[in-house]
């Protein structure tokens, strides 16, 4: 299993798709450089997820900044509850996520939902010593550890910012901007592809756990109450399931293998149902999320992803994100591991909430009845003046919060007197004083805060997932070659282009070959090194599905080979033919 990743990372850094950053100065773990055959992969896996979830389905896309201020994450409540959990060697001072290495040693998954004394009890019991130095780690303390990157903003350090721990909250904040773009009209989506960093405490498996990585984030602002998603566009999708409550079953434990079982779950791992069926039977609670996870299947199949080798795991419920009311993790099985390439949260109306009382700036929108309705509206009219001295400097402030109060609990004021705090001090006031009145008016509508689906893709992880999936070796004309059978798609070349040999006028002509498949929009890789044979490997190697040779034939019929990259097959097409005969192969 091991020998599967070892192998993509030697392939990812001879051949170009990725390799650790910085290296002439040492280089930094967690940061990896995309070389040219991977920015292409990336890029066109971003491109195919753009092309879905924001053209396909109606939505729109923005880029907000990487860095920002403060009062976010103090709205967003990353500044306090974004920690992992850190154990610092006492003897050569070296830092480690305390979950992971009690997941290493016991086997005991997601040992990061755990309460801290918990983690320190099984360090304990399990007699951990340090990775580093092997010093023994009982009697540690484990601690929180934040994850953001935090910076000043300006000269000086009167004003914090942090990098973006997650691209969602640069859609949150402008929220109030975005509803009018949507013309206050629920349910609406905003998507994002962008940067997110984590100041991870123990980067690990080349792009799984990275401290800079892209995220392609979907907010989907609902209205709970009414907004329904198009099941029925999804719902035949097959999915593969692996819900909370079987994995409890299993008493913490997992089955590490890619088993299958029917959807009576006869043995108690993986349920295999449609969408439809999942809804039905209320596997999935959300529609919404049911909807996601059926759209994003197909879409995980199109980019290469091995469906042999991918589930979706729900998430026990402590192990939920601080926003989180219910969470499915996309995962794709990595060297005998399952690793999480995707979250799909319900985040319920917890961001804009937040975000509507820490800032002046309001995070609903007005939902129409459908009549207009009579209701009863309490109303608290207490001017200052009214009040009277003995509030002292808190009149004002008095007076807000009795306003504050009657529109959220107008019950409060039913008594003689309704109590409001300011500053930490309670303030008893006559409700005959504060002026305390119920009517009856006729509404339009109200104002909701909508709630939230969010689909969260980790670009970097699928990357790599989708190059781990597609390495296969096979034989060919007697010789083992390697090969990526990437999707077409995604393929950072389309299409290699050789002359036989660089000479008799091939080359040129091969030249001309190559400059019409580029003005016809392909991604063209010319060679004319090496016999043709080790050219089909480079190709193959790095995942190329088509390959056209020139050859003397060319010269006098004008037609050219074209070689399919998992057949081998070779057909001969005329050069005029080429663009449409690539693009119908293309299309599949
Ligand atoms: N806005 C929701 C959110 O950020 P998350 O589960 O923390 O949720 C979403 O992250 C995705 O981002 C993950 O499924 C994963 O693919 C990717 N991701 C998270 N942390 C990462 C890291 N340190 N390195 C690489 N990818 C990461």
């Amino acid at each position: 299993a091991d020998e599967e990743l070892e192998t993509v990372a030697e392939l990812s850094k001879r051949r170009g798709f990725f390799f650790p950053a910085s290296r002439a100065y040492g280089g930094v773990a967690g940061f990896y450089t995309y070389g040219p055959e991977g920015a292409s992969l990336k890029r066109n896996i971003e491109d195919s997820w753009r092309d879905l979830f924001v053209t396909q389905e109606g939505h729109m896309e923005i880029s907000a900044p990487d860095v920002m201020p403060e009062p976010v994450f103090e709205a967003s409540g990353h500044l306090d509850g974004f920690d992992d959990m850190i154990i610092e060697c006492p003897a050569c001072d070296s830092s480690h996520r305390a979950d992971h290495l009690v997941e290493d040693a016991t086997r005991i998954e997601e040992a990061e939902s755990l309460p801290i004394p918990e983690v320190e009890a099984l360090i304990a019991e399990y007699d951990l010593d340090c990775p580093v130095c092997g010093e023994a780690l009982t009697d540690v303390p484990v601690e929180e550890f934040n994850l953001m990157f935090e910076t000043n903003i300006g000269p000086g350090t009167s004003s914090p910012g942090y990098l973006r721990p997650e691209t969602a909250q640069g859609i949150f904040v402008e929220f109030p901007q975005l509803k009018q773009y949507a013309r206050n009209q629920l349910p609406f989506g905003v998507a994002q592809v962008g940067t997110a960093w984590r100041n991870e405490i123990s980067p690990r498996r080349a792009l799984v756990r990275v401290r800079e990585f892209t995220q392609a984030e979907l907010e989907h602002f609902i209205d709970p109450e009414t907004d329904e998603p198009p099941l029925e566009r999804v719902a035949d999708v097959e999915l593969t399931l692996y819900p909370a409550d079987e994995q409890e079953a299993e008493d913490g434990g997992e089955a590490s293998d890619a088993s299958r079982t029917s959807s009576d779950g006869s043995d108690g791992t993986y349920l295999t149902m449609t969408v439809r069926e999942a809804v039905e039977e209320n596997v999935i609670a959300s529609d919404w999320v049911a909807y996601y996870l059926g759209l994003a299947r197909d879409w995980y199949d199109r980019v290469g992803l091995d469906m042999d080798r991918f589930r979706y795991r729900q998430h026990l419920s402590g192990e939920l994100a601080h926003y989180a009311a219910d969470c499915w993790d996309a995962e794709a099985e990595l060297g005998g591991d399952w690793v999480e390439i995707t979250g799909f949260a319900y985040r319920s109306d917890y961001d804009l909430s937040k975000h509507g009382t820490h800032s002046d700036e309001e995070f609903t929108l007005f939902r129409q009845y459908d009549e207009p309705q009579r209701v009863e509206r309490a109303t608290v009219d207490p001017d200052m003046s009214v009040l009277g001295p003995e509030f002292g400097g808190d009149a004002a402030a008095v007076a807000d919060a009795l306003r504050d109060l009657v529109e959220h609990d107008p019950d409060a004021f039913d008594g003689e007197t309704v109590s409001v705090e300011v500053d930490g001090e309670a303030h008893e006031v006559d409700t005959a004083v504060a002026d305390f009145s119920r009517e009856e008016v006729t509404e339009s509508g109200e104002h909701i805060t909508p709630h939230v689906v969010e689909p969260s893709f980790g670009i970097g992880r699928i990357v790599y997932s989708v190059l781990t999936h597609a390495y296969g070796r096979d034989t060919v004309d007697g010789e083992e070659r390697a090969y990526l059978d990437l999707p077409a798609e995604v393929a950072p070349t389309t299409v290699g282009v050789f002359p036989l040999m660089d000479k008799d006028g091939l080359g040129e002509r091969a030249r001309e070959v190559e400059a019409d498949l580029r003005g016809a929009g392909f991604a063209v890789t010319y060679d004319d090194s090496g016999n043709i044979g080790r050219r089909y490997r480079r190709q193959d190697e790095v995942g190329t599905p088509y390959c056209v040779t020139v050859d003397y034939d060319t010269l006098e019929d004008d037609t050219v080979t074209v070689r399919e990259r998992d057949s081998t097959d070779q057909a001969r097409v005329p050069v005029a033919e080429l663009p449409a005969t690539l693009t119908a192969l293309r299309a599949g």
